[in-house]
């Protein structure tokens, strides 16, 4: 039903123990994991910062959460900050540009639990930089360093922020505001080394994060474009950068947290020399309803049985439904689960069941008929082997 045809091969030279890794300390606050799942808004919600906890995740963040409509106490706000009774620690990013409003949001957000307040300075979207907000920051230093100084003496938890490159490739910005940052109280840096004018486009410029480590004292979280163990490693090796920081590759793909972490402990204490001592994707054949397909799977799937993999889609529906009703938790489902189930036998049908379900009973029932599916085809794949072990026991 599902065959190995071939893994990538690793080399293993130049072992160079770099030490144990220690851990990342942001302010007062010790981490264990150097893996830190990124704010994503409509993505880290409570159910997905959960997942990632339990793949060994620590710090977490929530989306962008405006800081003013949390200082009006809006209702929309307050339901996706939804941070009450979670375990921590958690890191809120803020939304803004008005600095006596952000030190309020700031104090409010302390005052519930928050063990780090994050600046978003990199969001792209026009209806954000529009109001100054996100990455418009990035072209107003002064401002930033006002910002900055002034959420920081308002608040006795870490202060981070969130930025990109710069506004263009003629505005490279990071370096200079990091600095700022840094000098008004900033307690880390994280960035994501686009452009505003790049979008999601192009390839993130990871020298930029190795400057601003060689830059700053305090912790920088390398951001853009990790999407396997391997790109994890090659990132702490070619920046040296404290953390790194993963948006698209975890959503749907949780167990891609803790495969990072141990690549990147693999790396850090000398059991490899780099990146291509990580393993890759295995190729594997898998049988849909309409016959044979060739796919690419990556290693550390070998590990996670197909039942974990349903367990978890209703697991995470179960949390979603629970923190923002049935409705919206399903429909929300359908993101994650398309991941979820990459690879599986079958997993052509039950993606396109999946994207129709409106009900949490019939997730449950349609991952049960799967299994009962599955099981079926187990049987008539052992009868096929046994009859032809007959056929050739008889020389037939
Ligand atoms: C759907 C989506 C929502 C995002 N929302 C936020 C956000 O609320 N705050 C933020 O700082 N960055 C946000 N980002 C940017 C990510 O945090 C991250 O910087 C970017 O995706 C690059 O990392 P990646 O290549 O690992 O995905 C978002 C990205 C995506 C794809």
């Amino acid at each position: 039903m599902v065959r190995l045809i071939s893994m990538e091969q690793t080399t293993d030279r130049n072992l160079n123990p770099r030490g144990p890794m220690k851990p990342l300390c942001i302010g007062g606050v010790e981490l264990r994991s150097r893996v830190i799942p990124a704010p994503m808004c409509n993505v880290s919600d409570r159910a997905y910062r959960g997942l990632a906890r339990r793949m060994g995740a620590d710090l977490v963040f929530t989306q962008m959460i405006s800081s003013e409509g949390l200082t009006r106490n809006d209702e929309g706000t307050r339901r996706i900050l939804d941070i009450e009774g979670e375990e921590p620690p958690v890191a809120v990013q803020m939304l803004g540009s008005n600095p006596q409003v952000l030190a309020k949001a700031a104090q409010i957000l302390e005052a519930e639990g928050a063990a780090i307040i994050d600046l978003n300075m990199g969001c792209p979207a026009r209806k954000v930089t529009g109001n100054d907000c996100g990455s418009a920051l990035m072209r107003n230093p002064t401002l930033v360093a006002e910002i900055v100084r002034t959420i920081s003496k308002a608040i006795k938890v870490p202060f981070t922020v969130k930025m990109r490159a710069g506004w263009n490739d003629k505005d490279i910005s990071a370096i200079e505001l990091a600095r700022i940052c840094e000098g008004e109280g900033a307690q880390a840096v994280s960035l994501h080394g686009r452009t505003r004018e790049q979008g999601y486009k192009g390839e993130a410029d990871w020298s930029l994060i190795a400057r601003m480590k060689e830059t700053l004292t305090v912790p920088v979280i390398g951001n853009g474009d990790v999407t396997s163990p391997a790109d994890a490693v090659r990132m702490i090796r070619e920046t040296g950068c404290d953390g790194v920081m993963i948006g698209r590759g975890l959503i749907g793909n949780p167990w891609l947290q803790r495969a990072c972490e141990a690549a990147m402990q693999d790396y850090q204490e000398g059991r490899i020399a780099d990146e291509s001592a990580v393993p890759g994707d295995d190729l594997v054949e898998i049988e849909n309803d309409d016959g044979l397909a060739t796919i690419r799977v990556p290693y550390y799937m070998r590990e996670v049985s197909i039942d974990e993999r349903l367990n978890l889609i209703i697991e995470h529906t179960k949390m979603m439904v629970e923190s923002k009703g049935e409705h919206r938790g399903v429909m929300e489902m359908r993101k994650h689960s398309q991941q979820y189930i990459k690879g599986i036998p079958g997993g052509k049908t039950l993606r396109q069941k999946l994207m129709k379900v409106e009900k949490f009973e019939d997730i449950g029932a349609l991952l049960a008929e799967y299994r009962d599916y599955l099981a079926q085809r187990g049987a008539q794949q052992r009868a096929h082997s046994l009859e032809m072990e007959r056929l050739t026991a008889a020389g037939e």
